[in-house]
């Protein structure tokens, strides 16, 4: 099955490490690294054209956002998949204030992302969504089915 994950949360909400620990097997589509939007258009229509499955790595806060590969991934017949990355604003500062260099970004920048934020739906055209939470102590990740009226921050 041909599949596009799509992580919704905010800087420092751990989707990275989710997507090394968990998804390293899917082409990684993040800003981060492939630095502007029309390299990443290259690499979405590229994964799309050849049904390679991939994994959106970006903070992608709007139902909007999250269109620009829902809408051509569904569209080729993808199986879509949406992670919800527990984002408090308290817990995203304090893991970007641990991390160095580039890595860190001011928190004015996770401010305007939460700003933004809108939970997902599965009226977006997700076939599947989840809502991660981070399990510091043990290094790890909760993962549990999505429920609107559960989930937590
Ligand atoms: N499960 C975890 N347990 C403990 N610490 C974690 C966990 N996941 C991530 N972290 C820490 O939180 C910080 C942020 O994680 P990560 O870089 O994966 O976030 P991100 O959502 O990819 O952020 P950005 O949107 O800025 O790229 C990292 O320093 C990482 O070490
Ligand atoms: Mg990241």
């Amino acid at each position: 099955m041909k599949t596009a994950v799509i992580f919704i949360g905010l800087q420092a909400s751990g989707k990275t490490t989710f997507y090394n620990k968990y998804l390293n097997g899917l082409v990684h589509i993040n800003l981060d690294t492939l630095h502007t939007r029309n390299a990443e258009a290259k690499v979405l229509t590229d994964c799309i054209e050849k049904g390679i499955s991939f994994a959106v790595d970006n903070t992608d806060p709007t139902a909007e956002d999250r269109q620009r590969y829902i809408s051509p991934a569904k569209a080729a017949g993808y199986h879509i998949t949406g992670y919800y990355f527990s984002s408090a604003v308290s817990g995203c500062r304090e893991r970007n204030a641990q991390r160095e260099g580039k890595a860190k970004v001011p928190d004015a920048a996770i401010y305007s992302t939460i700003k933004k934020l809108e939970r997902p739906t599965y009226g977006e055209g997700f076939d599947e969504l989840f809502y991660v939470r981070i399990d510091s102590e043990n290094n790890d990740f909760i993962i549990s089915p999505w429920d609107t009226e559960e989930a937590g921050t």
